[in-house]
């Protein structure tokens, strides 16, 4: 096969893994660079240097310009480009999404892709916008399928293309279209039409599609989020599976005079002073940034190296098991963001299922922690405790003698026994002290083992601290008191 993804390690629906196409393998997830050959602020050269493994540009750009047309096709992209890493090229979609139409066709710039050398090529999908009607959307999405039925058709199932996954706004077309590109036989999938979400903050929208697409697309493709975005996004997608980001920001932000941070953007006019580890924020003041002569490519330097840095730091979230912390964090740099994340998490049940077992530890962050996969799973598996007739659960108070068996309590999981006290999540599990949102979530971990295990009596035991509130969560449940 062309294109071949592994997943080594994961996290949520999130993975670490290689990208193989043709020799060549990259690491995943992977930012893509957007090259435009006519600008280039920081050159492809130099992005290799930096550890940029794979990039991309648009081949529609290149198939209609006089000065890079025929070198393309004579000396090969990476001639032209001067790199020798993964090359992805587009199609000229996004074109077509911001002037209606394009002059070529879905076999011509598949050919011409083919013809200049590109390692991954992108077929003519029409990027629906999501202010699209239901009617528009499926006539648009028809015409992407039967586009990506060509391609497979003239090309052979072999050749390294990627298929967009369409849709719109509509979950139910989102996750047709994941289906019937799985179906072709695509194993590079690439979510489109997502930009104008990304570019007005709706994330709890981008979570919504990107999960239903995710729904019918096999788990073993490698999954390409078109267009995004900016850094501090990357880990919000990455814990819903998507392994590929193609990027301008960090050109476009430049020319812009924005400053990327991975939990937002400055202004170069608002900056005091520049808080970054890349060199050009420690050669430089933001006085001598702001009146650099070279300041736009200063900037995108900078911006390049505080994406790539976010990469590299999701990559080692993925290995630790610490995503969804990385998420959280991220997720608090906007309102909308967050909004996203919450999102996210009511779709725990699912994700749930393919989260891993052990991870390094579990920080608590706050409420939205008690939501996370993590907990869902521990009380999932109370079920699977074997218990005697009658079971103390010692919450905060004293443990007596007397019972079958005696259970401790860990907010937000609940109920553990002692042998599972070193174990993950309960042993590495940090908390503050306990707030009202864990005490709470644990009660349903009682609860859960209560339904679990009618035959058994289940007494609780705690102190007056918390008494009252047990007593609200869980007043129909016999307490150690009662006992006496
Ligand atoms: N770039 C950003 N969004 C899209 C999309 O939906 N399709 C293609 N081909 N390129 C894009
Ligand atoms: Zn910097």
């Amino acid at each position: 096969m062309a294109i071949a993804f592994e997943s080594l390690y994961s996290d949520c629906a999130g993975r670490c893994g290689k990208l193989t196409v043709g020799k060549k393998t990259i690491k995943t997830p992977a930012l893509l660079p957007v090259i435009n050959p006519h600008l280039q602020l920081v050159t492809p050269k130099e992005m290799q240097q930096m550890g940029v493994e794979a990039l991309i540009t648009n081949a529609y750009i290149f198939s209609q310009s006089n000065q890079f047309r025929a070198r393309a096709l004579e000396e090969g992209l990476h001639k032209v480009l001067d790199f020798d890493g993964v090359i992805m090229t587009d199609s000229g979609s996004f074109q077509l999404s911001v002037y209606g139409q394009v002059a070529i066709t879905n076999t011509e710039t598949l050919s011409f892709q083919r013809d200049i050398g590109s390692d991954i090529w992108v077929p003519l999908d029409i990027p629906t916008s999501p202010a699209a009607d239901r009617e528009t959307t499926e006539r648009e999405l028809a015409v992407t399928l039967q586009r990506l039925t060509e391609a497979k058709e003239v090309f052979g199932s072999d050749a390294p293309i990627a298929g967009p996954v369409q849709g719109g706004i509509f979950e139910d077309l989102r996750e047709f279209s994941g289906l019937k590109v799985t179906e072709l036989g695509f194993s590079f999938c690439a979510i489109g039409a997502v930009v104008p979400l990304m570019e007005s903050y709706r994330y709890r929208d981008l979570v919504k599609v990107v999960m239903a697409a995710k729904r019918t697309i096999s788990p073993s493709a490698c999954v390409h989020l078109f267009g995004a975005g900016h850094p501090s996004m990357f880990a919000l997608a990455t814990a819903m599976g998507c392994d590929l980001f193609d990027s301008a920001a960090y050109a476009l932000y430049a020319k812009d005079g924005r400053y990327l941070t991975a939990h937002g953007s400055y202004r170069i006019e608002e900056l005091a002073d520049l808080p970054c580890a890349c060199s050009v924020c420690r050669s430089n003041t933001a006085e001598e940034l702001r009146s650099a002569p070279d300041r736009e490519r200063l900037l995108a330097l900078h911006n390049l190296y505080v994406t790539l840095a976010e990469i590299s730091r999701i990559r080692q979230a993925i290995v630790d098991g610490t995503l969804w912390e990385l998420v959280d964090e991220r997720c608090r740099g906007h309102p909308q963001l967050l909004s996203g994340y919450r999102a996210l998490l009511g779709y725990a049940p699912v994700l749930a299922e393919h989260d891993r077992v052990s991870k390094r530890r579990f920080f608590y962050r706050g409420d939205e922690s008690c939501r996370r996969t993590e907990v869902l799973r521990y009380q999932q598996q109370l079920a699977r405790l074997r218990l005697g007739k009658s079971v103390l659960v010692v919450i905060d108070g004293k443990s007596t003698e007397g019972y079958d068996d005696t259970l401790f309590f860990r907010p937000p999981f609940g109920p553990y026994p002692a042998e599972l006290r070193e174990t993950f999540p309960i042993g590495p599990c940090e908390l503050p002290e306990w707030d009202d949102a864990m005490v709470r979530q644990g009660c349903r971990g009682i609860r859960a083992l209560a339904d679990s295990h009618p035959g058994s009596r289940i007494v609780l035991s705690c102190s007056p601290v918390w008494a009252g509130f047990i007593r609200q969560e869980l007043g129909d449940m016999e307490t150690a008191d009662d006992a006496v």
